[in-house]
């Protein structure tokens, strides 16, 4: 695995990483920023280079500290709740609101996108010594639904998909669970691992496997 130190340095320096989760699982290639780095730029990559649907995650104890809950539970509670059914791969999804900040045009483009994520990130950053300034200015500075989807990471003893897995890197660097992720593409399907790796050589990026995390984290 590699160090906690290189992991903060490559998060630190705003440079991506990319993890691969699990045989058998989705097995796809999120690439992953650290949401403290995010800028407009970042989010062109995410866009360009990866592909996927760009989306902030955080910690379940976070979330919770904001009043956050899942968005199986708001449809469970709803007239949708026949449409609550499982993913192919039997992980209950991570996602919960979708927000934009107050401050965004219309909060699709990149620039808009990442002021959504900066000010997530401050709100999370602020979390474990003013909780309750952190959730009065979430309510206030964001509305929903947006265009960022906040995912909420269970723990990866509960869950192990790359919203457990990037937010794990990022507390295993010693960072806020704060991070921005989106899944690699390639043209009609999801990028296959020895694309990814490839790519990964050729720009020098990080590449991590859900098991060399799990190996560090939990054995
Ligand atoms: C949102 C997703 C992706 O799979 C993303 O990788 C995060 O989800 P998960 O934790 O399920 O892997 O569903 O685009
Ligand atoms: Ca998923
Ligand atoms: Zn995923």
């Amino acid at each position: 695995m590699i160090s906690k130190e290189e992991l903060r340095k490559n998060l630190e320096s705003g440079l991506p990483i990319l993890i691969y989760d699990f045989d058998g699982r989705e097995e796809e290639i999120d690439m992953m920023f650290y949401a403290g780095k995010i800028d407009w730029k970042k989010i062109y990559t995410l866009r360009k280079e990866a592909g996927g649907l760009i989306c902030y995650a955080t910690g379940n104890e976070e979330a919770k500290k904001l009043g956050l809950t899942f968005q199986t539970e708001m449809l469970s509670n709803s007239q949708y709740k026949q449409l609550v059914k499982l993913p192919q791969y039997k992980d209950e999804p991570a996602f919960s609101l979708w927000v934009n900040h107050v401050d965004t045009r219309t909060g699709i483009s990149d620039a808009d996108r990442a002021l959504t994520i900066e000010k997530l990130h401050e709100i999370i950053s602020m979390i474990k010594t003013d909780e309750k300034t952190a959730k009065d200015k979430f309510y206030q500075e964001f509305y929903a639904p947006g265009h960022v989807p906040i995912l909420i990471a269970r723990g990866i003893g509960k869950r192990r998909g790359h919203t457990e897995l990037s937010t794990t890197i990022a507390s295993y660097a010693g960072l806020e669970k704060s991070v921005v992720i989106a899944e690699m593409l390639d043209e009609k399907n999801s990028l296959k691992k020895e694309k990814a790796l490839q790519y990964s050589r050729n720009m020098g990026f990080l590449f991590v496997e859900g098991k060399e995390i799990l190996k560090e984290v939990i054995l």
